[in-house]
């Protein structure tokens, strides 16, 4: 340790992971690297390769490096700036430790995690899992939320258990549809019917999500789905507005005024998502006083329905004609990028990203605290 860390709060930032939005995640933590006020905390940066290793770079910004693909530059991980390490999953030895250091200087003391791993091991509870075993404070949702979170039909239920409106859907199985296409799309056009939208129910990223419009193409978008998941989503399409909410917070949770994804494509896919760079936020939703209190009053009732904590964003359709709102889906580590809908709502809002991240480590501490005094009274 020296002088300058002294009295200073740990962070460890945990980015890249396994998943397809290995990327998002690496312009995700350096935002975040970026905004932790350095009179307040000692960063310390974990990344995750696509392979699945852990590595603790040697400062701040290590591990993350921009480099030229083609025209323009992009943020990489550069695995040489850093060493392998493993996190202790041991709670009487807490922290990481260095795999290629000797024993008496391999051990990396945390405070507090603040994990921005999008999608699977990563925001489906799973990372979470483990830092439950390390016993160590992390930023964001726990096991069940993230979970839930991430499964769309399991969170579809919660939110229509609190009373939010969901679009009506039905939930197959790989093996049926395998087993039995022509009955399972049969049912599907008479409880359904066209358009509906296929997914897998573990998802992100508009990843094997098709709109069908017939049987041909319904017969596709399932095989599509298939190959993402063993259980299959599908629903009746909403002409609707795309509105999201910013909430932060654990027992008493706060929404940020809503905004609007008008996307650049039939719907928002991945390359309306990534690559085609025209689809439009617009920060605050130009709505009615009413709606934005409806909304907004939603968004705190989905995320308690699902018992989140620290953050998430909870993106609506608002019906075109009927003003009805219905949710489409919670994600509990969303976009956290400079130019993210999740930070950018907070802005409009009044807290600014690097207030964000500090209110987010608070969050965290107060979790922990929180969980600490249950232990106490059962023990
Ligand atoms: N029922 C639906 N009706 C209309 N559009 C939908 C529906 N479900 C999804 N979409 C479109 O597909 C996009 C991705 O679906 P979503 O469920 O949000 O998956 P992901 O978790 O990958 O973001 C949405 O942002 C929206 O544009
Ligand atoms: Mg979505």
């Amino acid at each position: 340790m020296n002088s300058e860390s002294v009295g200073k709060i740990k962070v460890g930032v945990i980015f890249g992971g396994r998943s397809g939005e290995h990327e998002v995640s690496l312009v995700s933590a350096n935002s975040i690297i970026k905004a932790l006020n350095p009179d307040k905390y000692e960063v310390i940066p974990v990344g995750i390769t696509r392979q699945g290793a852990w590595m603790v770079g040697v400062k701040p910004e290590a591990l993350l490096e921009y480099s030229k693909s083609g025209s323009h530059s992009c943020l990489a991980f550069n695995a040489t700036s850093g060493g392998k390490a493993s996190l202790n999953c041991d709670p009487t030895n807490k922290g990481l430790m260095l795999l290629d250091k000797p024993k008496a200087e391999n051990q990396v003391q945390l405070d507090v995690l603040f994990p921005i791993i999008h999608g699977t091991s990563g925001e489906d509870g799973t990372l979470q899992g483990m830092l439950e075993l390390a016993d160590m404070p992390y930023v964001g949702c726990g096991v069940l939320a993230s979970a839930v979170g991430m499964d769309k039909t399991f969170s579809k239920r919660l939110f229509r258990d609190a009373g939010i409106e969901i679009a009506p859907y039905k939930e197959v199985l790989r093996s049926r549809v395998k087993s039995d296409p022509d009955l399972v799309i049969s049912e599907i056009e008479s409880e359904l019917g066209y358009p509906c939208f296929v997914k897998p129910v573990n998802s992100g990223s508009s990843v094997g999500i098709s709109k069908a419009k017939s049987r041909d193409s319904l017969k596709v978008a399932l095989e599509l789905a298939a190959r993402y998941d063993r259980k299959i989503l599908v629903e009746s399409y909403v002409n609707g507005r795309e509105i999201e909410v910013s909430v932060l917070g654990n027992d008493d949770p706060i929404a940020s005024l809503p905004g609007e994804i008008v996307p650049c494509n039939e719907f928002y896919d991945y390359s309306a998502k990534y690559v085609d760079n025209r689809s439009e936020l617009k920060i605050p939703a130009d709505l009615s006083a009413e709606t934005i209190e409806q909304i907004r009053a939603l968004a705190i009732r989905a995320y308690k329905a699902l018992d989140c904590a620290g953050m998430a964003r909870v993106d609506f359709f608002l019906e075109r004609g009927s003003n009805r709102i219905i949710i489409n889906e919670i994600n509990t580590i969303p976009g956290f990028t400079s130019i993210s809908m999740y930070p950018k709502l907070w802005e409009a809002t009044g807290i600014s990203y690097p207030e964000l991240v500090d209110r987010l480590v608070d969050l965290a501490l107060e979790r922990y605290r929180d969980k600490q005094e249950s232990l106490a009274t059962v023990s």
